[in-house]
């Protein structure tokens, strides 16, 4: 089946439900539109996005550094930043039906300049459009007036500019550098649309690389194409995935230039990551702004200057999205247990599959239990991912982890126990090989690695 089908993306909803990837966030109380669940397997992809994303941008780069901010900052980051005055989308309401909708995205049927416009729902009169601001407000102490009022942070951004001095005092980096940062956003979504591709809560994985003026071109190329081959390297099919130069009137007005990853979603193409050369927009807004002097000075060639930014901002439950997708596929190869029906297997990148294996007794008794768990409780103390299971007929074990996506399924058998051999099963290729108990670890590791 294409995979570019609303039947594709339903089956893909499906299994996340079904297997425990992705549910409804309050379900039992009718949901919540916006919101998501990351269920015992959904926790651990993203788990998985989240630590190959830091390994490869922080733990690797003696560049890079990371940080952890607040959610709720100072309002006056968000007056700063732009957020307050202009964080918006144009929204128009349906008269007859209620129903909001976002002007931008109703497409040609939409014209901003006709006396009225027809709601796509039920065909009745649409408001004239007006200006939403996506940020969710609260307040912060016992007061709720205006002097209390916070916002939930729309991006992770500005908790990196806003300690830039901290990072540059605490540390002995200097340009060109960059802070990374991983946590929750929060927009307050017209249009939550396409399961958890635009929700209202979500998480962001963004660095701010801060550079010399001159270098700032240099710098956009090199991550463009960087965070690009990332998620080439992470399994997405380049020929499903795109890196497209936005146009100068898409640009926003301080920007020297700005790309975006899209993916090739069952819903049509999307926006996976942007990356944007801010110049010194963000610094220089929080310079006047806090009054504090943000100006890097260098001391070998005595120059003060106002660091450019680079900055790829993608999202994580955008890219575990595109990870599921490109994962779903269902194959007419036979079970190698035999059930008789046609599998449906997830083929995540082993780095990012929830459990790199599986560990399963053939039956139980005969010690195999026994010897099953202590390969279990090896590969966990090795750092390996692994998921032990002893119910049910193995054919229909192997299914179970065929569809978590889980590389490879150790089983011990009769055998095992007399000679300390195992079967070793490949989830792609459904080979089964016999190999000695206690190189487990070391053929998992060396496969997952030569995969990376
Ligand atoms: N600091 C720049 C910034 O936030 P953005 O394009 O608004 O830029 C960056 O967001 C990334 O965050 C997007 O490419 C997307 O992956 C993710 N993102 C933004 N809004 C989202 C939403 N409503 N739901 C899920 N992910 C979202």
């Amino acid at each position: 089946m294409s995979k570019q089908t609303k039947p594709f993306m339903d089956k893909v909803v499906a299994l996340c439900r079904r297997r425990g990837f992705i549910f409804q966030s309050s379900e039992i109380y009718g949901g919540i539109n916006g919101f998501w669940d990351y269920g015992p397997l959904g926790v651990e992809l993203k788990r998985n996005i989240k630590g190959a994303w830091w390994e490869d941008n922080v733990l690797r780069r003696e560049d890079i550094v990371g940080l952890d901010s607040s959610i709720i900052m100072n309002p006056k980051v968000w007056e700063a930043s732009g957020h307050v005055g202009g964080f918006s989308d144009p929204m128009v309401t349906c008269k007859s039906c209620k129903r909001h909708f976002r002007a931008d995205q109703l497409g040609e049927g939409y014209d901003a300049a006709a006396p009225a416009n027809q709601c796509p729902e039920c065909k009745g009169e649409l408001t004239e459009a007006r200006q939403f601001n996506l940020m969710f407000k609260t307040f912060v102490g016992a007061m709720e007036d205006s002097s209390s009022v916070a916002y939930l942070r729309p991006e992770t951004a500005q908790g990196i500019f806003a300690n830039f001095q901290n990072v540059l005092d605490s540390t002995r980096l200097k340009p060109p550098f960059g802070i990374a940062q991983i946590g929750k956003s929060f927009r307050n979504e017209v249009n939550p649309r396409n399961f958890t591709f635009r929700s209202r809560e979500f998480e962001q994985m963004e660095i701010e690389f801060f550079c010399h003026p001159n270098d700032a071109a240099a710098w956009y190329q090199s991550w463009r194409d960087t965070r690009y081959q990332w998620y080439v390297n992470h399994g997405l099919k380049s020929e499903r995935l795109t890196l497209r130069d936005h146009a100068d009137d898409e640009l926003a007005h301080y920007a020297k230039g700005c790309a975006d990853v899209e993916y090739e979603f069952p819903f049509g193409v999307s926006e996976l990551e942007g990356i944007a050369n801010r110049a010194d927009y963000d610094l220089k807004q929080h310079q006047e702004h806090s009054g504090k002097a943000l100006q890097y000075f260098d001391d070998q060639t005595r120059e003060r200057y106002l660091p450019y930014v680079i900055e790829p901002s993608g999202g994580v439950d955008r890219a575990m999205l595109a990870f599921l997708c490109e994962a779903y596929s269902e194959d007419e190869v036979p079970d190698d247990k035999g059930t008789g029906q046609a599998r449906v297997v997830m083929r995540f990148h082993p780095r990012l599959a929830p459990f790199k294996v599986a560990v399963f007794p053939l039956i139980k008794k005969a010690g195999m239990p026994e010897a099953a768990r202590a390969i279990h409780e090896k590969c966990i103390k090795a750092g390996i991912a692994s998921f032990y299971d002893e119910k049910g007929a193995i054919g229909r074990r192997y299914r179970r982890q065929d569809e978590a996506g889980t590389p490879f399924c150790v089983t011990i058998d009769g055998q095992s126990i007399e000679d300390q051999t195992v079967t070793i099963r490949d989830r792609d290729s459904l080979q089964q090989e016999r190999i000695a108990m206690d190189g487990i670890c070391d053929f998992v590791r060396d496969k997952i690695e030569i995969t990376n």
